[in-house]
């Protein structure tokens, strides 16, 4: 072989990663093939300790890889053989590097999807603590970033706890349509040499086998919904750090970020940057990629397995690292974020933020909705026009323009009483807030 098309075409070097999945897989097609009579039992204890060494070396850093050899299953299987003679070069018997790749990617992502699970669930622990430990603070809720309508903080924090909770969700389903063994597939029609494919389903502990051989070795579909939800935690994570990269400017001044997650300038000494936050929105960048390079290589393969399949590593590894290090870094900066109370409840009781409640006034008072809307927003742009506040507005204007809300006037321009109010299930009144902050708390503890 050519020395370019050997380093052009090593995956040792990535793939690696999957050496305790590819041992495991080996040990249970060595069973298999013991219990269909290919194997006597001192072969298979021979590879079954032979493999169990290998995986220890490997783990303590003991082993050359070679990239001679390709991949890490062929530096096992031919290591294997040079330790234990013919019953190593038994072990290929009925099956394919294309049915053991497939094999040893879902026991490793498996894995993986839970790992990334309790980095989500990390993460909206840390939500729900800063949300209670700020449950009385009010900000102004935003659309189009323009001041809208005052909510609880912990409301705002509980949203994304929300988006993370279908993020779990997501890698679950994944993780379970994933959960079919394609060993036993062959190079792509599967074997003469029959196996007890549901036997080694269960020893690896996948819930079924796949139906199709072909679709068996060339399915890369879960590695794509993993992608494809990574791609949307990326989504969420990204959202979460541009409000905090907002909340900690002067001019929002929300919440502080604690020294130890945020850096200072070279040049201006008052600095204090949200770079966990920026670098959290950048990496989505990587997780929206890696999906579209999955997506890319596998759109014009034909039936069956093709070598652009093992592209498919390096974009899933990537997501992977870049997911959970993302999670655990913005639970850590989270749970250290420092909320400013006064700065967060002084916007939110800006009056203007209380123009709806004011139509609301209306309609109880029977005048249409979108009357009672003309009708504020006059008053509205009155109080942008003469820079005088919603709520200081003179007596006679009011009188003139709405006199059915003579009286109870400043009374309308509680932000507390405001939200009382806004008692539907799923509204930010306060009961509800902290009804659905006991929830989380009682699976979070
Ligand atoms: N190293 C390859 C991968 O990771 C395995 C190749 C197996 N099949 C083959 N026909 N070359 O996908």
């Amino acid at each position: 072989m050519s020395t370019l098309l050997r380093d052009y075409g090593e995956s040792v070097s990535f793939d690696w990663r999957l050496y305790r999945h590819d041992i495991r897989g080996s040990i249970a097609h060595a069973r298999a093939l013991m219990k269909a009579g290919f194997l006597t039992t001192s072969e298979f204890q021979a590879i079954e300790a032979g493999l169990l060494a290998i995986g220890e070396e490997i783990a303590a850093g003991k082993f050359t890889l070679s990239v001679d050899l390709e991949d890490i299953h062929m530096n096992i299987e031919k290591e294997l053989t040079n330790r234990i003679g013919d019953a190593g070069a038994k072990l290929h018997t009925a099956r394919s590097r294309n049915d053991q790749v497939a094999t040893d990617i879902r026991l490793y992502l498996r894995d993986e999807i839970m790992a990334l699970q309790q980095g989500v669930r990390g993460l909206q622990q840390a939500l729900v603590g800063l949300a209670s430990a700020n449950e009385s603070v009010l900000m102004p809720g935003y659309t189009h970033l323009q001041r809208a309508q005052p909510v609880p903080l912990a409301h705002h924090l509980l949203a994304y706890v929300e988006m993370l909770e279908r993020d779990h969700g997501r890698l679950a389903d994944t993780a379970a349509r994933m959960d079919e063994l394609p060993l036993g597939s062959g190079a792509l029609a599967a074997s003469t040499l029959l196996l007890d494919r549901e036997e080694i389903a269960k020893e690896l502990g996948f819930s079924r086998v796949t139906q199709n051989s072909l679709d068996g070795v060339s399915d890369r579909d879960f590695a794509l919904e993993l992608l494809s939800a990574l791609a949307i935690v990326g989504m969420h994570l990204s959202r979460l750090s541009e409000d905090v990269v907002l909340w900690t400017t002067t001019e929002f001044g929300f919440a502080r970020l604690s020294d130890r997650h945020s850096t200072g300038s070279s040049l201006m000494p008052q600095k204090k940057n949200p770079d966990i936050a920026e670098l959290t929105r950048g990496k989505t960048g990587r997780l929206y990629g890696n999906l579209f390079r999955l997506l890319t290589v596998l759109k014009g393969l034909p039936m069956a397995y093709n070598r652009d399949l093992q592209e498919d590593k390096e974009a899933v590894f990537d997501s992977i690292d870049t997911a959970r290090m993302a999670l655990a870094v913005t639970a850590e900066m989270m749970c250290a974020l420092v909320i400013n109370n006064e700065a967060a409840t002084a916007a939110a009781s800006d009056p203007a933020l209380l123009a709806t409640d004011l139509a609301d006034e209306l309609v109880r008072k029977d005048i249409p909705f979108r009357k009672a809307h003309d009708i504020v927003g006059k008053l509205a742009a009155e109080s942008a026009k003469t820079g005088v506040p919603l709520d200081k507005l003179p007596e006679p204007l009011i009188r003139e323009v709405c006199p059915e809300l003579i009286g109870q006037w400043e009374a309308l321009f509680d932000p507390i009483r405001s939200l009382k109010a806004r008692s539907a299930v799923g509204g930010p009144s306060l009961e509800n807030v902290s009804r659905r902050l006991a929830h989380w708390q009682k699976i979070f503890g």
